[in-house]
């Protein structure tokens, strides 16, 4: 196995935090950088155009600052411009957020999963089509569920709203016998907490544990010992954010501002 030198990890906010995070827990001593396309927020609403449009400015600026492993940290990019990606870049290794998690649901014990995600996962059908080929006895209910972004990256976590949204979505004919759930859009780990109680007896599927166990197979452990600091990039920068991000995930690292072409 070929050594990585730099894990670099993208989404459109604060969602792949999520996954930087369980990553720090089995990767501390790989160094890594975090780009924020804080400019073209939501990817969720885009085309699939405009995201692989954005995702390959990025990857080239990651792959500028030494990145030789990207971790596409946001399922509407990963469905929408993986592939692209992977034929554009053949010199990098890529991890998307998708496969892992299929592959885990795949081999598990649940036979009717719901997914939730933006609108581009959703309409891609990716997972269903991921999964089908699998494990073709489960049987995969998906919703589009595109307010759940702007209410955690505007900071309504924790205010209750969140839980009548996620209530109103939830309560979808469509999500009607489901035994386990897949946060499909990696801001979605956030609203664990809220899903709680609206959640009984479906199991909460832990995709950034999923995804960073994934990475993890493709790394040595890096500089044993030596925590790391991570470096975080931006291509929009407002106050809002940066209170966001150091509230929500403590990161008390500078955000630097990075536009791309
Ligand atoms: N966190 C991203 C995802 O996993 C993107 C959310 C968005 O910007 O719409 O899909």
């Amino acid at each position: 196995m070929k050594a990585v030198q730099k894990i670099g990890l993208f989404d459109s906010g604060l969602g792949g935090l999520t996954v930087l995070q369980a990553l720090e827990k089995v990767l501390p001593g790989i160094p890594k950088i975090y780009y924020g396309d804080t400019l073209h927020l939501p990817y969720g609403d885009k085309s699939d155009a405009a995201i692989q449009s954005y995702s390959t400015e990025i990857v080239s600026f990651l792959k500028n600052q030494g990145c030789d492993l990207i971790v596409i940290a946001c399922n509407s990019a990963s469905a929408a411009a993986g592939k692209v990606l992977e034929e554009r870049f053949p010199e990098l290794q890529f991890i998307n957020v998708i496969d892992p998690v299929v592959e885990a649901v795949a081999g598990g014990t649940h036979q009717q999963v719901g997914l939730l995600g933006t609108r581009a996962t959703v309409r891609s059908g990716a997972y269903a089509r991921k999964l089908q080929a699998k494990n073709a006895q489960i049987q995969l209910k998906s919703l589009a569920t595109p307010l759940l972004v702007p209410l955690i990256e505007d900071g309504f976590l924790g205010t209750g709203i969140e839980v009548q949204v996620l209530q109103h979505y939830l309560n979808d004919p469509v999500l009607d016998g489901i035994e386990a759930l897949v946060p499909g859009c990696t801001h979605y780990p956030l609203l664990k907490e809220a899903a709680g109680s609206l959640l009984e007896g479906v199991a909460w599927i832990d995709a950034p544990a999923i995804v960073a166990q994934e990475v993890a197979k493709h790394c040595s452990a890096g500089v044993e010992g030596e925590e790391l600091e991570t470096k975080f990039y931006l291509s929009d920068k407002t106050p809002s954010f940066l209170e966001l991000a150091a509230k929500t995930f403590g990161i008390k690292a500078q955000w630097e501002l990075s536009q791309l072409d």
